[in-house]
Parts: C-alpha cells; structure tokens; sequence
C-alpha cells in the first residue's frame, strides 16, 4: 500500500523541484528600430496640404483618400460633407474649403475638357 504513494510523492517532488531546460532558457527580448515608409502617412502637398491633414486621417489614411478615382469638385463636396454629416467627422469649418480645394486640385477631374464639344 505505502509503495504507490511513495511513487507519487517522488514524482511530485522531481516536477516540482528540476526544472526543464526550455523553461530555464529565458528568452533574449532586444528592441528593434523599424523604419515605416512615410509616403502614405500624410497628404502631400506643404502648406496647401494642411486642412486635409488636420481634418481627415483620424479615420482613414491620406493613401486611402489619394487611391480613390478622380472625381468632379461638386462629388468631392459631397464627400466632404458625408464625412461631417454621416461619419461624424469633426472638421473645422473654416478648413472645409480648403479641403475640397485640395481634392479638386489633386484628385479632381477636369469638367471643362470633358464637356461635348
Ligand atoms: C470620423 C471618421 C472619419 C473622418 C474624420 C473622415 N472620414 Fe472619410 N470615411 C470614413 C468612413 C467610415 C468611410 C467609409 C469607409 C468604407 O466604406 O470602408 C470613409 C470613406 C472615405 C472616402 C471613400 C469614398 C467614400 O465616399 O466612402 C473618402 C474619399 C473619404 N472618406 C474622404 C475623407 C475626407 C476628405 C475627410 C476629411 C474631410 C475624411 N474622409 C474624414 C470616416 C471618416
């Protein structure tokens, strides 16, 4: 009766007092420098660019806004407004203009040379 008990206690006792190697080996943590490409980060632009910074990648990035197709100044006012209106975005007002500038600007497409002839 006292042999299997006495099993188990050893047992017990060789768990609880070796420890495995893999557990020994303490991961090495180093840090790491990444360098993200900065091209989609911002609207390009300078100075011209900085309502639609300040404005429009609290949500979404500059690349996703740049990668749409071009369209007409009266969509992108409309774009503009879904973005204050639906989405709640929080744009100054005073920006407003300047942001759709910019995308007629950069993204529009230009009405008077497609108009019929
Ligand atoms: C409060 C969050 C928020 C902010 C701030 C915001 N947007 Fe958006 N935007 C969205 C959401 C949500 C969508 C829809 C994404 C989808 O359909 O996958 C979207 C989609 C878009 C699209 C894709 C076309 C479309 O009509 O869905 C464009 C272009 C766009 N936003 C431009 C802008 C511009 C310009 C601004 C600054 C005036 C802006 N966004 C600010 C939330 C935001």
């Amino acid at each position: 009766m006292r042999k299997p008990i006495t099993a188990i206690i050893c047992l017990t006792t060789t768990l609880l007092v070796s420890t495995p190697a893999w557990v020994q080996e303490q991961p090495q943590i180093k840090s790491t420098t990444v360098d993200l490409p900065p091209g989609d980060s911002l609207f390009p632009g300078g100075k011209e660019a900085n309502a639609i910074n300040n404005n429009c990648l609290a949500c979404h990035s500059a690349d996703m806004v740049l990668n749409q197709a071009a369209l007409p100044r009266t969509t992108w006012e409309a774009v503009v407004r879904k973005m204050i209106n639906i989405y709640r975005a929080p744009v100054d007002d005073a920006d407003v203009p300047a942001i759709i500038d910019y995308l007629a600007k950069t993204k529009g497409t230009n009405e008077q040379s497609r108009a019929p002839r």
